[in-house]
């Protein structure tokens, strides 16, 4: 493995840093505060091709690697994860989902304006009583000939009111569990959809999520993605990919909140001098880089193994699994070292630390992670 990144890897991460200084971070605050969707934000990161990163260029998408892929994700959530949670869901769960198994006439007519950022995407798989456990789907798709009749309800739906098109993981038949989960495209406005109240969240408070209610709805059977019994592959397919953009969401917040700390333990003083030169700060500071280091390699690597056509989701699911630990726990020590100023919003490490508590849960649980790790370390 090389651990150099090429001239155009580094010119896409300066271009996600530049752009989340000089686009993110202005309103951060306030759109945490208020719950306010970063809709300019968003349009402009379509414009920069960060919504379809890995899409082929044929279906209007960025043709990059997925390397490139982690290292935006990273910079864009040092400061605004509500809207790397946007780029992350459109990216890994939709386009990719699309690309990989969609039929040419779906590609054609959701992946292209998906890709292009014309619009945006979401990937309905959580339920009020099926989240891990993703085999127990309560939704069901009933099939009536030439269509799919939808019913059920899905929870905690990432772009819940702003996507235009919506991944739906529904049963078709009970009796064949997994095998008789399917994936369905449903388009906003179809009757019998309706979005749910927004939540109102710990952290990534400017991202969207919704609960959905699919009352009869009508799905005509060319929107079902795959064979018939694809949707619980699909699902966990798409979810492999998932989970090293939430890896790299989780590192790029442990790693704006590191930033942060140092910059300032450089400028506050006590006792005469900077705090950076008391040794339980730089002791803290020493721990912090580290981790946060080892996240990245990790990271980094689940990203080279996809670009190489090999297997990632041990990588991806040990990726996730520590980096999200490490976020939560630099973010912690980050406010610590900020003292008063720590907890107070000016700072932003308050909501780095809020928001570092989602990367354990969404896209599989710590819990989910170790599954997976643990059964493919003991087959
Ligand atoms: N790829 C392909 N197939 C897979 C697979 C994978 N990664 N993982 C499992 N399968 C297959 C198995 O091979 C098996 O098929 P066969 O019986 O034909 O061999 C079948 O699926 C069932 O597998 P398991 O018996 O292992 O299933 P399980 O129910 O015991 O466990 C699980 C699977 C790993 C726990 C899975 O349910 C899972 O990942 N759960 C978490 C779901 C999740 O991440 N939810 C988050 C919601 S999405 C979200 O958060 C989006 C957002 O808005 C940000």
């Amino acid at each position: 493995m090389l651990f150099q990144l090429t001239e155009e890897q580094l010119m896409i991460q300066q271009a996600a840093r530049d752009f989340a200084q000089n686009e993110l971070k202005p309103g951060v605050i306030e759109r945490d505060e208020h719950q306010k969707f970063p809709t300019e934000q968003v349009q402009k990161l379509g414009e920069l091709g960060f919504l379809g990163m890995m899409v082929s260029e044929k279906y209007n998408g960025s043709g990059m690697d997925a390397m490139s892929y982690v290292l935006v994700m990273e910079e864009l959530s040092k400061i605004d994860a509500s809207a790397s949670v946007v780029v992350s869901v459109n990216n890994s769960l939709v386009c990719y989902g699309l690309e990989a198994y969609g039929s040419e006439a779906q590609k054609e007519k959701y992946l292209k304006p998906l890709a292009s950022g014309a619009q945006i995407g979401a990937f309905c798989l959580s339920e009020p009583e099926a989240g891990s456990d993703a085999t127990s789907q309560q939704t069901t798709a009933e099939d009536k000939g030439d269509y799919y009749l939808l019913n059920g309800t899905k929870n905690w739906i990432t772009n819940g009111s702003t996507a235009s098109t919506y991944l739906v993981i529904a049963q078709t038949d009970r009796a064949l569990k997994h095998k008789g989960i399917n994936a369905f495209i449903v388009e906003k406005g179809a009757a019998g959809f309706t979005i749910g109240p927004k939540e109102n969240k710990l952290g990534i408070r400017g991202s969207d999520t919704h609960s959905l209610m699919f009352n009869d709805v009508r799905v005509p059977k060319e929107n079902r993605i795959g064979e018939n019994g694809f949707g619980f592959t699909f699902a966990m397919k798409t979810l492999e990919g998932g989970r090293i953009g939430i890896a790299a969401q989780a590192l790029g917040i442990a790693a704006g909140a590191y930033e942060m700390a140092l910059s300032y333990s450089k400028e506050r003083k006590s006792f005469g001098k900077p705090i950076s030169e008391h040794q339980a700060v730089a002791f803290k500071l020493a721990d912090m880089a580290t981790n946060i280091e080892a996240a990245r390699l990790l990271v980094y690597k689940a990203a080279w193994l996809k670009d190489q056509g090999l297997s990632y989701t041990l990588a991806g699911s040990m990726a996730k699994l520590y980096a999200s630990k490490v976020a939560m726990d630099v973010t912690v020590e980050a406010v610590q070292i900020h003292g008063g100023y720590g907890f107070v919003k000016e700072y932003h490490v308050e909501r780095l630390m809020r928001d570092a508590k989602i990367t354990q849960i969404y896209e599989g649980t710590s819990e989910i992670q170790k599954l997976v790790i643990s059964r493919d370390i003991l087959r």
